[in-house]
């Protein structure tokens, strides 16, 4: 029986770096859902066309990063056609032997239901937008109105919106080295174990 972990939270947060860290500690597969998302939206043409056949190849793209692919990437998720060609894949991950890490928006709400471990990783928007600003290079004014943006159409969205399970531990990393944030994740995962 494998181990699923799941994180889910608003950009920049710092879900990504605990998926990871997690991932490593324990020896688990990590997928980073929101890569499939960026891909989507940066093929063009018919996303939902994209979301069916959609590669690994296609989640190595070296644009799969910028700001705009996070824009293209929200706006495609909206789309419940996109997203419903996608679960299938996220599900047979979760199962990789021994466990998995998958973070994203919906992974304990709707992807990982009955996941071992379930995250839900916050920030203040200021300081993810610094964050996020320091990795990209990029204007810290601009990426936190890209931010608000993006944040509120996940969350507004009507299939799988973005939001902590009810039975998922808030991490607020705000005032969090990542060190202090990572031991804190390991501890609850630990707990869990
Ligand atoms: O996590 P990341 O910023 O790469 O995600 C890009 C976009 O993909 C998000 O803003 C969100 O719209 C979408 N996404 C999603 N569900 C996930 C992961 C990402 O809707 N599980």
């Amino acid at each position: 029986m494998s181990f699923t972990i799941a994180i889910d939270g608003p950009a920049a947060s710092g879900k990504g770096t605990i998926a990871r860290a997690l991932a490593a500690r324990f020896g688990f597969a990590h997928l980073d859902t929101g890569l499939l998302y960026r891909a989507v939206g940066a093929l063009g043409g018919d996303p939902i066309l994209a979301a069916r056949e959609l590669t690994p190849d296609d989640l190595r793209r070296d644009d799969l990063r910028s700001a705009a692919a996070g824009q293209a990437a929200s706006r495609v998720a909206a789309i419940p056609e996109v997203r419903s060609a996608l679960v299938d894949f996220q599900r047979r991950f979760a199962r990789t032997e021994p466990g998995a890490v998958l973070d994203g928006r919906d992974i304990g709400t709707v992807i990982c239901p009955e996941a071992e471990v379930k995250l839900y990783v916050t920030a203040s928007d200021e300081i993810r937008a610094r964050r996020r600003a320091l990795e990209l290079g990029a204007d810290e004014g601009v990426i936190l109105t890209e931010l608000r943006e993006r944040d509120a159409r996940d969350a507004a969205r009507d299939v799988a919106p973005m939001r902590q399970a009810d039975d998922a531990v808030l991490i607020d990393t705000s005032t969090l080295t990542i060190d202090e944030a990572v031991e804190l994740a390991i501890n609850l995962a630990r707990r869990a174990g």
